[in-house]
């Protein structure tokens, strides 16, 4: 969240005898808190636990780095009650995990993790203007929310779930991505798709340009690496979009590190405007068709698959007539039964497209790797394509 731009909402609360009111800023859009209890170093994990589940928010006054501590212990309690949940479902008979569809794993997974977001997200801390943490043994803080969420000249409180998510964006900001077969690494920014997995590198360096490579569009850029790689591969001219403000800054940080002139950068839905057809258009969209539960969420959930059929529905008004398009999607939403291949099929035919060939990959990052995830059946039979589509 732009600070300056939003429209403020302000938190206010009792303290012994003192009437506070400051900024509220939330990242995940929460609505201001309406019981706020003040917790400090003397409180233990199962009480601040139980505080948080009954709906109150905790301000931290203690030590900072005993209030990270406590996050961890609360985590720990969450994942206990979620592990009892489902072993009493499992005795029960309602729910025998071996018949769960994929469907509803995922649903229920989901709903798991936006609970314990919901549950941590409830301890607080308050910070003075410019983003001054004045707890003990407090980090300086600044740099990181400032870079996240903007200036700010006056104290607000957050809660400590967004400022790790500021921390650890910081940190990826500083020390880049390394990304195969890329000279450079990509610096992700907070808020914008950090390409950790990239399996679908290769296949965009593997993939033959089109005889014409003039002018090349890539929708949805991201941290701007396919128009980096398109414009190192000898596209004369790349136009790269994104209807998120962040990624648009972080995509021009990266360009400007690689001193390539021949990107553009628009900040719209989709395609450019005041553009030639393009000979060749990159997609990587957000692959899950589901609703996210917070903007941090928009490159990975699409709901109603709105992204991936507006891209489709009106590729072809700015393609060239020789142009071809590359579509990069993973499958994961087929083997969650969220998608068919017949739908995605059915959906280039309706967008007048052919598919001339397509390159496979399967993903080999953690998840898909980890044998204890619920959803592991789907995740380990992934595969990541680039469909080269043309008209038809
Ligand atoms: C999966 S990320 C891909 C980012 C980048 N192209 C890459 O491959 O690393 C999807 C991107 O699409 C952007 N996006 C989502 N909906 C969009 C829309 N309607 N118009 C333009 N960009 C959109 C998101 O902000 C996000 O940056």
């Amino acid at each position: 969240m732009n600070v300056s731009q939003a429209e403020k909402p302000y938190v206010q609360w009792q303290e012994g005898q003192t009437s506070r009111k400051v900024l509220w800023l939330s990242e995940s859009g929460y609505a201001a808190p309406a019981h706020i209890v003040p917790v400090d170093d003397q409180t233990t994990a199962d009480h601040a636990y139980r505080l948080a589940c009954e709906g109150n928010y905790l301000l931290w006054r203690g030590d900072f780095q005993n209030a990270l501590q406590l996050m961890q212990a609360m985590n720990r309690r969450i994942k206990r009650t979620e592990q009892r949940k489902l072993s009493k479902a499992a005795r029960s008979g309602k729910q025998p995990a071996a018949t769960e569809t994929a469907t509803s794993l995922f649903h229920q997974q989901r709903q798991a993790q936006a609970q314990r977001a919901r549950t941590l997200g409830r301890l607080l801390l308050e910070l003075d203007a410019g983003y001054i943490c004045r707890l003990r043994r407090a980090p300086d803080l600044s740099a990181a929310c400032e870079a996240a969420f903007g200036a700010l000249d006056e104290p607000c409180l957050m809660s400590f779930r967004d400022l790790q998510g500021a921390l650890g964006a910081a940190q990826w900001r500083e020390k880049g991505v390394a990304i195969t077969g890329l000279d450079q690494p990509i610096f992700p920014h907070y808020g914008v798709f950090a390409p950790t997995r990239h399996e679908y590198v290769p296949l965009m360096q593997e993939a033959p340009l089109p005889a014409n490579h003039d002018v090349a569009f890539d929708i949805g850029t991201g941290t701007g690496l396919l128009a980096i790689i398109l414009a190192k591969r000898g596209v004369g001219q790349v136009v790269a979009t994104d209807s998120n403000p962040r990624a648009l800054a972080c995509a021009k940080d990266n360009i400007a590190r690689t001193e390539l002139l021949e990107v553009q950068l628009q900040e719209v839905d989709l395609f450019p405007t005041g553009q030639p057809l393009a000979d060749l258009i990159v997609c990587n969209p957000p692959w899950l068709p589901a609703k996210p539960s917070s903007s941090l969420e928009l490159a990975v959930y699409d709901p109603k698959s709105r992204m991936l059929r507006g891209f489709l529905q009106g590729v072809r008004a700015h393609l060239a007539p020789e142009g071809e398009v590359w579509l990069i999607l993973s499958d994961l939403a087929e083997h969650l039964q969220l998608r068919t291949r017949d739908q995605l099929l059915a959906w280039f035919a309706e967008a007048k497209l052919d598919v001339k060939y397509r390159l496979d990959t399967q993903p080999k990052h953690g998840r898909s790797q980890d044998s204890t995830d619920p959803l592991h059946a789907a995740r380990s039979a992934e595969v990541t394509s680039l469909w080269c589509l043309t008209p038809a």
